[in-house]
């Protein structure tokens, strides 16, 4: 690139000095200009040279012409002057007029004199060829340094050996995942295999829209995943999500599995992957669209969603331990149903984590983020103490509570089942706003619906009874995800259901 410049200002340099196309007048010596007033004209350049024949100083001008001079156009040095030494070309009228002094041996080069051939080639190509050769011997110390840097940064992440360990040519997604599960680290496979296998998934078909892009089913090494695709201006979402994923020791079979998280820079821009199990059932909600339940899968579907929430909810001390994490945006579009009913909590964007040690929360929470349909009251009345990392969980109860109505509703019982509906779906409108959520939640204290014949099934009056006591105004007052998987635990066992 560099060269190039320096190319192009040469020849802005030589295309000043020559006019091109205008024919010029010469002086003229030889024999035949002589009839013409000892002149010429030429659409080339004027030259002046001097020779000296037998000991005798002759002065030759002639004209020469466009197609003699080397390069065309813009002309280093003008040929058609063979045999003669000292040769000044010039290119406005009777410039060659000059009288050029006899190079003397000495000083071959001609002080005062045009220059020959070789000299002008040497001044002009000697400080090109050696600033060449400075420009190219800082562009390869530049990129050695570069890449010992890379390799410097690739070494701290990336350690080749043990991608091989990893990725063996016959190893699938469930030995990965087997991986995952095991490793020591508890939080994740290392960035380096992440990023292996991000990029080496092929994007099947998309099966989500979501504010923050798109979900794709991908295949890699004959195995489902699900990749969430973050826009490039969700990469503060994408950053987060990755990092509560990678949480130490979040895996647990009923929350989604994260696998890899990958930036990719194509140039215009960057493609923000996360990579997680994928789940064919897809979300709650759409399970729930589209078959009713019985009521082992009811509790198998309740007990599974409280299991993964008193997981996330829950902190383990010590240094294989997890902080406490509130989930924020918990419902039926954010759980997901794997192939054995059982739910995994996903969409961890809005995630905050609790720092026990300090009593702090690990980012500046805003006030009321998450879904409006399924925020708890204090949430929506803005009373919530932010302070305090149990209010976050409450919260999630309450919505906990709310997916409950959702499945029980879809519950099949001596033959009966409602038809799917969205909590409040006959007291607000659909997208509601969060006024008209307030309005309903917090000064009517209304709540989802609990029919009566459910207190008639056992199974469907504790899910009464569970939602009842997630719904408390008083956020202190709801019960605990541990308490909620004590109670359906007992239940399952009372119902005689394999979980
Ligand atoms: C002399 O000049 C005439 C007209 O300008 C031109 O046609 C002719 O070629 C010239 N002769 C030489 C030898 O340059
Ligand atoms: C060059 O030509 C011009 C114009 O014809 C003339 O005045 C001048 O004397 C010539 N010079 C030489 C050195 O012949």
């Amino acid at each position: 690139m560099a060269n190039l410049w320096i190319l192009l200002a040469v020849v802005a340099v030589q295309a000043a000095l020559y006019r091109p196309c205008e024919s010029l007048w010469c002086n003229c010596t030889t024999a035949q200009c002589e009839k013409n007033g000892s002149r010429c004209e030429t659409d080339g350049a004027c030259m002046a040279s001097t020779s000296a024949i037998d000991g005798q100083e002759q002065h030759i001008r002639i004209c020469i012409t466009r197609d003699n001079l080397v390069p065309p156009g813009q002309p280093f040095y003008c040929l058609g002057a063979e045999g003669l030494l000292n040769i000044h070309c010039c290119y406005t009228d009777y410039c060659n007029s000059i009288d050029l002094k006899v190079p003397s041996v000495t000083t071959p080069s001609g002080l005062g004199g045009g220059w020959g051939l070789v000299e002008l080639v040497a001044v002009i190509a000697g400080p090109l060829f050696l600033l060449c050769l400075l420009l190219l011997v800082g562009l390869f110390l530049y990129q050695y340094h570069q890449r010992a840097y890379n390799h410097r940064q690739r070494l701290e992440v990336e350690d080749p050996s043990c991608d091989h360990l990893y990725l063996a040519k016959d190893r699938t997604l469930q030995d990965l995942i087997y991986d995952l599960s095991t490793s020591g680290s508890g939080s994740g496979l290392p960035l380096f295999v992440q990023r292996t296998v991000a990029r080496t998934i092929v994007l099947q078909e998309i099966i989500g829209k979501g504010r923050f892009g798109e979900v794709w089913r991908g295949r890699w090494r004959g195995g489902d995943v699900a990749v969430k695709i973050f826009s490039s201006r969700e990469e503060r979402s994408w950053f987060r999500e990755a990092e509560i994923y990678q949480t130490i020791m979040l895996r647990h079979e009923n929350i989604l599995g994260f696998i890899a998280a990958d930036n990719k820079d194509n140039g215009t821009w960057t493609q923000l992957w996360l990579v997680s199990d994928y789940h064919e059932h897809g979300s709650l909600f759409d399970y729930l669209n589209h078959y009713s339940v019985t009521t082992e899968v009811m509790i198998k579907l309740a007990l599974s969603a409280a299991s993964g929430l008193a997981h996330l909810h829950m902190e383990i001390l010590g240094t294989q331990g997890k902080p406490g994490i509130a989930h924020r945006d918990l419902k039926s579009k954010n759980i997901l149903v794997k192939k054995n009913l059982n739910c995994a909590i996903a969409d961890l964007g809005l995630a905050v984590r609790h720092d026990s040690a300090s009593d702090t929360i690990d980012i500046a929470p805003n006030q009321r983020v998450g879904t409006k349909r399924y925020m708890a009251p204090e949430v929506l009345d803005e009373t919530i103490n932010m302070r305090h990392f149990d209010s976050f969980k409450c919260a999630d109860i309450y919505a906990l509570g709310l997916v409950y109505w959702e499945i029980a509703r879809r519950c099949n019982s001596g033959g009966i089942h409602e038809e799917y509906q969205l909590p409040y779906y006959d007291l607000v409108p659909s997208d509601p706003s969060i006024e008209e959520m307030r309005k309903v939640v917090c000064d009517q204290k209304l709540r989802p619906n609990i029919p009566n014949w459910w207190q008639s099934y056992e199974a469907l009056r504790v899910m009464g009874k569970i939602m009842r006591e997630c719904w408390y105004a008083n956020g202190a007052a709801r019960l605990t995800a541990l308490r909620i998987k004590k109670t359906l635990s007992q239940l399952s066992i009372q119902e005689d259901i394999k979980v």
